[in-house]
């Protein structure tokens, strides 16, 4: 039986960052409310003209060369975005373009901040069925663009980053399940109303009910890591390592809460990163890996949670 698993991380952030402080000036906030109510201290905002494939390329040419994999040798892309450089081509093909691995499948899914997790999903499964020999798996977001600069709710949230991991078939398992959820009931508690086929209006920006995304959000990656404990048949002391979606740092206690976790056995960077989306996971775990806490052989439970909603985990073997 094949399995996936995971060869090489990488990820990139932009050079900007912009401080707690910073936004004191822009919005009537303060460092010490979004410190105390999200954990963000600070983030990193693209230049101008620098777009998500500019992003996800570093991230992925870090992931391809951890993993001792060609630029040109990768034979599948999947690529999470809410925020595509174009309406097409997706942001998949404009990264194969630059990588050079002409002709194999490349595209994109617009799962919001679950979007690594759907792309992880996919490319596993074509990875175990022996369609795909060395998948790339990207989360990538220029979230700054659909940014309310104005709304105090949500610019303090939002920032942009890419990450990215390269999955190779393994006979040991590596990636040892994946579980999607989503539910477009919830589509009015988080948004971005714009778009080719209703029309970009004035305001493209992301509209948040916080306070009700909060609940949501605490309650299904709650069942979420328990569905993904319970498929494996693991209890939770099994696990090494929570990577969780860096939202806020009160949703990440309370999920590490939810599986007895020690904040020691959680990785964190929304201090440092802020809200970046589909990236968020990739870029998290990338930071693990590359530092020395995630070693290899460590379990790792991964989850994230956005808009529509979507929300999703995933269980690997690093
Ligand atoms: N600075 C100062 N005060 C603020 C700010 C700010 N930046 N933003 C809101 N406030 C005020 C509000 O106006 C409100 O004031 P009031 O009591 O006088 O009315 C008060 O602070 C409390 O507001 P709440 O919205 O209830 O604050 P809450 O504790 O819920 O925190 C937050 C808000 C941080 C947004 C939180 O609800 C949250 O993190 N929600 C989940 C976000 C999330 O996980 N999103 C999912 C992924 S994102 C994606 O998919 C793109």
């Amino acid at each position: 039986m094949i399995h996936s698993r995971i060869a090489g991380t990488g990820s990139h952030l932009p050079a900007k960052v912009l401080t707690n402080f910073d936004l004191e000036k822009l919005v009537d906030t303060t460092d010490e409310w979004i410190r105390t109510r999200t954990g963000i201290e600070r983030r990193h905002i693209a230049a101008e003209g620098e777009t998500t494939v500019d992003l996800a390329e570093v991230a992925a040419r870090r992931a391809l060369e951890a993993a001792g994999v060609a630029p040109g040798d990768v034979d599948f892309i999947a690529f999470g975005t809410t925020t595509p450089d174009l309406v097409f081509p997706n942001c998949g093909v404009l990264l194969q373009a630059r990588l050079g691995c002409r002709g194999v499948p490349a595209f994109s899914v617009e799962t919001a901040c679950a979007g690594f997790m759907y792309a992880l999903s996919i490319a596993d499964k074509y990875v175990r069925c022996g369609e795909a020999k060395r998948a790339l798996v990207i989360g990538a977001e220029t979230l700054s663009r659909i940014t309310d600069w104005n709304d105090r709710a949500t610019a303090v949230l939002f920032a942009d980053g890419a990450g990215a991991v390269v999955l190779e078939p393994s006979e040991q398992p590596g990636v040892l399940s994946t579980h999607l959820h989503a539910d477009g009931a919830y589509k009015d508690l988080l948004y971005c109303a714009a778009g080719v086929s209703r029309g970009f209006g004035d305001k493209l920006a992301i509209v948040m009910s916080g306070n009700e995304v909060f609940k949501v959000a605490v309650t299904k990656l709650g069942s979420a890591v328990d569905e993904t404990l319970s498929a494996n048949g693991l209890d939770r002391s099994a696990l090494d390592w929570l990577v969780p979606h860096q939202a806020n740092i009160r949703i990440i206690q309370a999920t590490a809460r939810r599986l007895d976790m020690p904040m020691e056995r959680v990785i964190v960077t929304v201090q440092e990163h802020g809200n970046t989306s589909a990236a968020s996971v990739p870029l998290a775990l990338d930071v693990a890996v590359r530092d020395g806490r995630i070693k290899r052989g460590d379990l790792l439970l991964l989850e994230a949670f956005g808009g529509g909603f979507t929300w999703g985990s995933a269980l690997v073997r690093y």
